[in-house]
């Protein structure tokens, strides 16, 4: 096979076109990204009417000593259930250590020795009881921190807000929290929250995981999803204004697709934070009045609409605007640099949807210009029947299809909106949980993606994170639990593209057998450290046998120091389905070697997968 590379034709690729897409799906913010370590923190998640199940929280004791039950006497009042727990036993009759209650976290809570976790609570007591804060190991039995929060000194007292900071002395990777006393009486909590205090910027991200998104470069964000922001019912949608605001006044919710309950610490403000961590753009989804099940007929849509104006004033208002003030007292005086909205989610097949999005449209253009926005209606074979900046295209499917959909818009018409492929993955028994195979085919559709990137300005593959411990979604991109992260190979494939956004395609023709399995492009791209500009070229060998490739390069230019230095670096392994573990994380990662008689004609071995 033959690839000529002519650097001297060259187009430039847009800024935004490789990015991620974050949905609260598989625990991937609660118990994942957003580094909270308590689940349930408000006791909220057994829904509002009380008794309620309090779960994951569990009691220390048996009910001959102490009692927990749930009332609606939280301070709170977007989030009424508290925590009443009735001790029956004092010093001489408890246990020894006392009883009480504890929470495992998510799965258990990673603890490390020598590393300080800020707790808050709030605590009330109609007598003078002390309570005993410990970070212990799974079995309750090893203690890793503790603390004591001393009682009021009067018989009846209010909610009283208690801020401490523990420092571990030992590590656990399964660890719970556990308040314990041995003094009878009644004693009510809320809103317990433990904070890592190491998170990302300080800004309550998971900074190993965040970590691993700054090396795939991505040049946008979109959140929070998918499904997550429809609802199977849209009572039970993920709704901007109840994820603002002080997290102990956050109501939470049970997010109905995937699952499970969220108390939302990772809100709307803290999606646009991450995208500003990120240094990358936000891309906002919201719900549009349709849900899986159920829809709002486009007649009663307004208030809906507000809901989005006001989301948007909220990141980009100044701090007199009504939701800009609320940014502003979150710690976020400058506004955020939203540009780009979307109306929904894989709803265009949906009654109301044509309807709907003129509604926001039309709103969002007249107070907000500037604003780009995606509809989900794909406009990839046929012209949209209405406006807009962008349409979202999702294609999840077996490797060898998505390998032949490199081709998928060449023939794209080149007026008119355009693509956002904001989901893509190989699918079903090609992915395993993750294998070499699924990260091939999406290589090949990225280096369509990458050729066609005059009409697909933005990609990013889906689902972004798991967590073991629930996988609703597979395969998935980053997978993790409580202490340790690896990558897929559908993760490090994307490292491939991170210097694409921005720089310049380059014109690459293959000269291939017919059923060839081979797919090529070239760019260049400025390197953002040494300032130099590279020449990337970027092959994928569909098939299980190696193939020399002579390729010719021309058009470098004067100034060109030469090929010599070059490297290659191969992501393969020996088995097509081989995947990442937690005990063999880079089994399938890329190896990087000096490339063997590199120069302007070179013959280059490319292995098999
Ligand atoms: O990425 C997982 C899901 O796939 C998303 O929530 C949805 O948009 C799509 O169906």
């Amino acid at each position: 096979a033959e690839l000529s590379v002519d650097a001297s034709f060259r187009r430039p690729i847009p800024s935004t076109l490789f990015g991620i897409f974050f949905e609260e799906i598989n625990h991937a913010g609660a118990g994942g990204l957003w580094a909270e370590l308590v689940s349930n923190r408000g006791f909220e998640a057994g829904g509002p009417n009380t008794p309620s199940n309090i779960d994951p929280w569990l009691v220390i004791g048996d009910s001959s000593f102490v009692v927990l039950s749930t009332d609606r006497s939280s301070p709170f009042e977007r989030n009424k259930v508290a925590l009443r727990m009735d001790v029956l036993c004092d010093l001489e009759s408890c246990p020894s250590g006392g009883v009480g209650v504890y929470n495992p976290g998510f799965w258990g809570m990673n603890i490390e020795g020598g590393k300080k976790y800020k707790l808050v609570l709030y605590v009330r007591s109609l007598d003078s009881i002390d309570v005993s804060v410990l970070l212990t190991g799974s079995n309750g039995l090893r203690t890793l921190a503790t603390t004591i929060i001393k009682g009021p000194a009067s018989a009846v007292s209010d909610w009283t807000k208690v801020e401490t900071v523990l420092e571990a002395e030992e590590t656990d990777h399964g660890a719970r929290l556990e308040l314990r006393t041995s003094k009878k009486g009644v004693i009510w909590f809320d809103q317990v929250s433990l904070m890592p205090e190491d998170t990302y910027k300080g800004h309550g991200f998971r900074s190993e995981l965040v970590e691993m998104l700054k090396e795939i470069k991505p040049r946008f964000i979109r959140f929070p999803g998918g499904c997550f922001v429809e609802g199977e019912w849209l009572r039970n949608a993920f709704r901007w204004k109840e994820s603002v605001g002080p997290w102990e006044e956050r109501p939470g919710h049970f997010g109905d697709v995937w699952m499970y309950w969220t108390d939302d610490g990772l809100g709307h403000y803290e999606f646009l934070q991450l995208a500003e961590d990120l240094d990358t753009v936000p891309i906002w989804v919201f719900n549009n009045g349709i849900s899986h099940q159920d829809q709002v007929d486009t007649s009663s849509i307004l208030p809906f609409v507000q809901e989005a104006l006001d989301g948007i004033e909220f990141a980009r208002g100044d701090a007199s605007s009504k939701w800009g003030s609320l940014r502003a007292s979150m710690g976020h005086p400058e506004p955020f640099n939203l540009k780009h909205v979307a109306v929904g989610n894989e709803d265009c097949g949906k009654k109301n949807y044509r309807g709907n999005y003129l509604k926001f449209y039309e709103a969002i253009k007249r107070v907000y210009p500037d604003i780009q926005i995606i509809s989900n209606c794909d406009g990839s074979s046929h012209p949209l029947d209405h406006p807009a900046d962008y349409y979202d295209f999702h294609v999840y499917t077996d490797a060898s299809n998505l390998f032949s959909m490199s081709h998928q818009f060449d023939h794209t018409s080149r007026s008119g909106p355009k693509a956002f492929v904001s989901e893509y993955a190989v699918t079903g028994k090609d992915a395993g949980t993750g294998s070499l195979l699924a990260a091939l085919g999406e290589a090949a559709f990225l280096i369509g993606v990458e050729k066609n990137s005059d009409i697909v300005e933005m990609a990013s593959y889906a689902p972004l994170f798991v967590n073991t411990n629930d996988r609703r979604w597979n395969p998935d991109a980053i997978v993790f639990n409580a202490s340790k992260a690896y990558g897929t190979p559908s993760y490090w494939m994307q490292r491939f593209f991170a210097e694409s956004s921005g720089g310049y395609l380059v014109n690459s023709t293959l000269v291939t057998s017919s059923s060839s399995s081979l797919v090529a492009s070239a760019i260049t791209y400025q390197d953002s450290k040494d300032r130099n500009t590279y020449l990337r070229i970027k092959v994928v060998n569909f098939a299980s046998s190696t193939v020399n490739l002579k390729i010719s390069v021309s058009g470098l230019g004067a100034n060109t120091v030469g090929l010599s230095g070059s490297t290659k670096t191969e992501l393969t392994s020996a088995n097509v389905m081989d995947e990442n573990s937690f005990q063999q994380p880079n089994k399938v990662a890329p190896a990087q070697s000096m490339l063997q008689n590199a120069g302007k004609d070179m013959d280059v071995l490319i292995s098999p997968n």
